[in-house]
């Protein structure tokens, strides 16, 4: 799967973390930044990761913060794109099962690494069902 991944100063353990478990299962991980400590904006990686799912440069998109709360309110800004914030295997399921979300949030200062590839793997084995799911998430935009 093509994957586009971003974070800010707030999650770049993680997004490495992230990136090394994905390339280890054969993925075509685009690392977007950003990396070090020095601050720098969410949106500005939430952004350019979106935008990668959008043009269809990217299947899905990761992206990490410290609590994945600003990158999902600025990636569901983002026409075209449901992004989800998940912290349980369940949820993060589901967020690709019936929401369709390609774009899955965690936050560096919230989720340890070991649980944080778990649900990345848990939404990424998964594919949006559609039917009544399809109808439901058409009616966010409509
Ligand atoms: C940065 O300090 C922090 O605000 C950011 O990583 C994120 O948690 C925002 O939602």
């Amino acid at each position: 799967m093509r994957i586009a991944i971003g974070s800010d100063h707030g999650g770049t353990d993680l997004k490495a973390a992230i990136l090394a478990h994905l390339i280890a299962n054969g993925h075509d991980v685009q690392d977007l930044g950003t990396d070090g400590a020095t601050s720098v904006d969410y949106p500005d990686f939430a952004k350019a990761v979106c935008g990668r799912v959008v043009d269809d440069t990217a299947d899905r998109g990761i992206l990490v913060c410290g609590t994945g709360q600003g990158m999902a309110m600025t990636a569901n800004k983002v026409s075209g794109i449901r992004a989800a914030v998940v912290n349980d295997t369940f949820s993060a399921r589901m967020a690709m099962l019936h929401n369709n979300a390609k774009v899955l949030c965690l936050g560096q200062r919230i989720t340890g690494s070991g649980l944080a590839l778990e649900l990345v793997d848990a939404w990424m084995s998964c594919e949006f069902e559609g039917g009544r799911h399809q109808r439901r998430v058409a009616k966010m935009t409509s």
